[in-house]
């Protein structure tokens, strides 16, 4: 789409035009990738300074039932002076704010000691084993943290082995 408004600036370009303008569009293209990629912040400012961030970011993924793609989600944290007082629960409900976007149905995630954190907003264990072959070992477990879950509890979500297509975040 982009490419195609981009070549159109030009009515009548050459070859060697159409081959430079290509070739931004698709560098606009990788880069547009790399932003997605990067993931989206999520913040919670109070009085000028971050009460409680988190990250996401889309994964596609390969499971028993096909690729699905799902929302990452990374780096929650709220500052440890305002702990308990919902910032870190307003930053993960904006997080999984974005699922139904772009056919976003599942959020997908790992965590080490806040599983009765995601589990009160409604998240669920996930017992499926996890590879990636992007790995040099194909069959170790892509993540580190304790637990791997999921979000919404009731959402379908498919048994078998997932391959998760890259490591863990
Ligand atoms: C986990 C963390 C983000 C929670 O942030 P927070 O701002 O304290 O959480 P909130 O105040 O929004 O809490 C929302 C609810 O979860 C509960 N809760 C918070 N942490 C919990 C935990 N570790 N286990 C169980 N419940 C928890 C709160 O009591 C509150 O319950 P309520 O809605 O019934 O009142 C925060 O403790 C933190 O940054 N921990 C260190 C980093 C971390 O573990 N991040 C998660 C990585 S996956």
């Amino acid at each position: 789409m982009r490419a195609r408004a981009f070549v159109g600036m030009s009515p009548t370009p050459d070859e060697q035009t159409l081959a430079r303008t290509r070739e931004r569009a698709h560098r606009r293209w990788v880069a547009g990738e790399a932003a997605e990629a990067a993931g989206l912040m999520h913040v919670v400012k109070v009085d000028g300074g971050y009460a409680a961030v988190a990250n996401t970011l889309r994964r596609t993924i390969d499971t028993a039932t096909g690729l699905v793609t799902v929302l990452g989600l990374a780096g929650v944290a709220s500052d440890p002076t305002v702990r308990g007082s919902g910032f870190g629960k307003a930053a993960v409900l904006d997080a999984f704010a974005r699922l139904g976007e772009e056919g976003l149905t599942h959020c997908l995630f790992q965590t080490g000691k806040a599983r009765g954190f995601y589990e009160r907003l409604g998240a669920a264990l996930v017992t499926n084993r996890f590879v990636d072959r992007t790995a040099d070992d194909i069959e170790a477990n892509p993540w580190s943290d304790d637990w791997v879950m999921r979000y919404p509890a009731d959402a379908d979500w498919p048994d078998g082995v997932i391959d998760l297509n890259g490591p863990g975040y």
